[in-house]
């Protein structure tokens, strides 16, 4: 699982054979330059993963429920899930909590939405988290991500996400449910792995979390590839005539009065 947020994205995540596309909240912070996904809007939530449904036919598009679109009660959850499906043309919705959302989870699913769950580290409680903090260091917390782990797969989710958990931990949960974990900071031992594209490709050079790799390196190609472009448009070296529309050979002669110089032919 990837996550994408635009049209063209979609379509090469698609083509490259991703099974899953995430139209993450995160977002709100790798396109809209918030300071975290608590900002993040039902309409902002939608607009993208609109975008991002249009650029697929095979992949399955996860739509995040966003901050306060599901904590405030069943009904507006069931809603703004189903939003989702019926005008972000989604399959599923994710949303984050383990023993807490375990009700929501389990209406919307009974409402006919397929639900994937995110414990562990949950960015939309980064302020009530203290930071972006591996989570299940201590016996208390391992055993309440063990439950919450639980509590999200017997309320109806099909998947779960595990965030920032530690990798022998993200293991024993693993292992004790039987829909698969999709880690992201876990280790190796989750059933799949999500990661969020900007931090995949290298289109944030300031900042790489230490979960992620960078499969290539585009901020410096694409600063390489603008100071080209200024450095070739004040030397007059672009456009070239590859890149240009000739001007029909009578007209111009009509609207100066002269012929083409060979300069101009
Ligand atoms: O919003 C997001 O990109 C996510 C991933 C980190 C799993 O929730």
């Amino acid at each position: 699982m990837v996550t994408a947020y635009d049209f063209h994205t979609a379509k090469l995540l698609e083509m490259a054979g991703i099974p899953i596309i995430l139209v993450g909240d995160s977002v709100g912070q790798v396109v809209l330059g918030y300071e975290s996904t608590v900002h993040v809007t039902m309409e902002e939530m939608l607009h993208h993963t609109k975008a991002v449904a249009r650029g697929t036919t095979r992949s399955l598009i996860v739509a995040d429920m966003p901050f306060l679109s599901y904590q405030v009660g069943i009904e507006e959850a069931i809603k703004n899930a189903g939003r989702f499906l019926q005008e972000g043309m989604a399959q599923a919705v994710k949303l984050e909590g383990g023993k807490n959302v375990a009700p929501v989870i389990q209406s919307i699913v009974l409402s006919g939405i397929p639900v994937i769950g995110h414990i562990g580290f949950t960015p939309q409680s980064v302020y009530q988290l203290g930071g972006y903090r591996i989570q299940g260091k201590t016996q208390k917390s391992a055993n309440e991500l063990v439950a919450d782990a639980i509590a999200v797969e017997k309320a109806g989710a099909f998947a779960i996400v595990l965030e920032l958990v530690p990798d022998l931990l993200a293991k024993f949960i693993s292992n004790q449910l039987s829909i698969p974990t999709i880690g992201i900071g876990a280790g190796i031992h989750c059933d799949g792995q999500v990661q969020v594209l900007h931090d995949m490709l290298g289109l944030i050079d300031d900042f790489t979390p230490k979960h992620a790799k960078q499969y290539s390196h585009l901020a410096s190609n694409i600063r390489q590839a603008v100071e080209q472009y200024i450095t070739e448009v004040q030397r007059k070296e672009f456009p070239t005539d590859k890149e240009s529309f000739p001007l029909d050979e009578n007209i111009f002669t009509r609207l100066t009065g002269k012929q083409k110089s060979s300069e101009e032919a």
